[in-house]
């Protein structure tokens, strides 16, 4: 549990707040490469960590990002034109180049006055499907968080974009959360085939409604989310909802594993490693990809996925994704999350325990928003299978006291290879280490 003061200061995230100014010493996820395809298409406007900017293609394929309103008098550039290497204000005209120089100044003349002003323009890279910024402090970037898909070609991804009208933490906390899986997706798991089929007293009556939810491995994407299961169908060999959790930092942040009893077999245990590269990334074992959140404003935050498939499956996935349930991403106005009723009716008929279509993302996205806009802490009871959250608030708050002691925020990932970060899920001897199915990690014990 946390004071009221301590879950401001973790929950808040505009300019000048605590958290606000750690998280602005990273690269942050801005917008989807999708967004802008082509050199001088539309720009787009972009809100993340309370701020406004607008995010543009020059002509010569290069990616600006800006400050949203023009340096003269204010208006949005996200209005503007696109032309000929910068984006022009509708309102007098000004024009911007990707760094910020202000090219063309219509209503005035003189150019000593446009090469004395420079407009907010903050550094950019492509890399994953997504936009990265950095916008802290110039000079003070910290390496660049390559993952391995970070080169994948567009159709070797698939990336999902959910926003979500909560306060970040909640659903960063929720991707790294691992007892809540063989519960709140217990219909996950049951439909993957050889899953456990009760929690309490809730037993599967036949089988679970949800049969065309998209499970990882069965050719669906959209379960791949935050605690998503193992990947391939009927692997979750445990009823054991009482993980012990033994965490480690890293240089990118921390990993744990869950480790579970495995039914029948006590000789063995299935565990789980979740590597969690500060501030924002979650790489969760069973699942192939990473899920990233991102906070738009304090009640705001995008809930990204980014998933490797097969050569060319990504872009068609991309085209089609309009009409799954579970799939957010292609268009902008279809990325705000709306849940599906709650079938009441199946769960008391013991055809569902959660009573949400669509699949794991869609069961985590309810539980996290149902907490409100910004969950108070102080009112929480935590366990010890919550040792991961409480070591992702840790870090975060010893990164605002590094920041203000003038030292550098913690997992920074100095000397660090993101490529080799991975998750895992398997089933091992009791008596092997864990660590051993991350080898690259460097876990150090704190
Ligand atoms: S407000 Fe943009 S040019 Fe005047
Ligand atoms: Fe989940």
């Amino acid at each position: 549990m946390l004071t009221a003061e301590e879950n401001e200061v973790l929950c808040r995230v505009g300019p000048g707040t605590p958290m606000g100014t750690v998280l602005r010493r990273y690269w942050t996820p801005a917008f989807q490469l999708g967004d802008l395809p082509t050199p001088d298409c539309p720009p787009v406007r972009v809100t993340i960590l309370g701020e406004n900017f607008v995010a543009f293609r020059d002509t010569a394929g290069r990616l600006g990002f800006l400050d949203e309103l023009c340096s003269h008098r204010g208006a949005s550039l996200a209005l503007g034109r696109v032309e000929d290497c910068g984006i022009r204000c509708l309102y007098h005209g000004w024009k911007y180049a990707v760094d910020g120089t202000i090219m063309e100044t219509p209503n005035l003349a003189a150019p000593t006055f446009r090469e004395r002003v420079k407009h907010g323009a903050y550094p950019v890279r492509e890399a994953g499907g997504l936009a990265w910024v950095y916008l802290g402090p110039p000079g003070t970037e910290p390496p660049f968080p390559a993952f391995a898909w970070s080169t994948a070609d567009p159709d070797e991804l698939l990336v999902t974009e959910m926003i979500m009208d909560c306060n970040w933490m909640q659903v960063l906390e929720g991707s790294i959360d691992s007892s809540h899986v063989g519960v709140l997706h217990l219909d996950t798991l049951a439909t993957m085939g050889a899953g456990p089929r009760s929690v309490g007293s809730f037993d599967f009556a036949g089988e679970p409604w949800d049969l065309d939810m998209p499970v990882p491995g069965r050719g669906g994407q959209g379960g791949q989310g935050q605690g998503a299961p193992a990947r391939r169908p009927g692997v979750w060999p445990s009823d054991d909802n009482a993980p012990r959790i033994e965490v480690e930092n890293t240089p990118f942040g921390f990993h744990y594993a869950a480790i579970r009893d495995v039914t029948g077999e006590p000789d063995r245990k299935f565990v789980r490693v979740t590597a969690f590269v500060m501030p924002y990334t979650a790489f969760i074992g069973g699942a192939p990809g990473a899920v990233i959140v991102v906070p738009r404003d304090d009640y705001t935050c995008s809930s990204i996925g980014v998933f490797p498939v097969p050569k060319g499956s990504g872009a068609a996935r991309r085209a089609g994704a309009g009409t799954d349930p579970a799939v957010w991403g292609p268009e902008p106005d279809n990325r705000r999350i709306r849940l599906p009723r709650q079938d009441r009716e199946a769960m008391a008929a013991g055809q569902s325990f959660a009573g949400f279509r669509g699949g794991n993302r869609i069961q985590d996205a309810a539980v996290q928003l149902s907490s409100g806009p910004m969950y108070d802490r102080a009112k929480e009871h935590l366990v010890p299978a919550d040792l991961a959250i409480i070591r992702l608030r840790r870090l975060l708050a010893d990164s605002v006291r590094l920041l203000e002691a003038g030292r550098d925020p913690v997992g920074r990932g100095e000397g660090c290879d993101f490529a080799r970060i991975t998750a895992a899920s398997q089933i091992i001897d009791a008596s092997q280490a864990w660590q051993d199915l991350v080898p690259a990690h460097q876990g150090s014990a704190s």
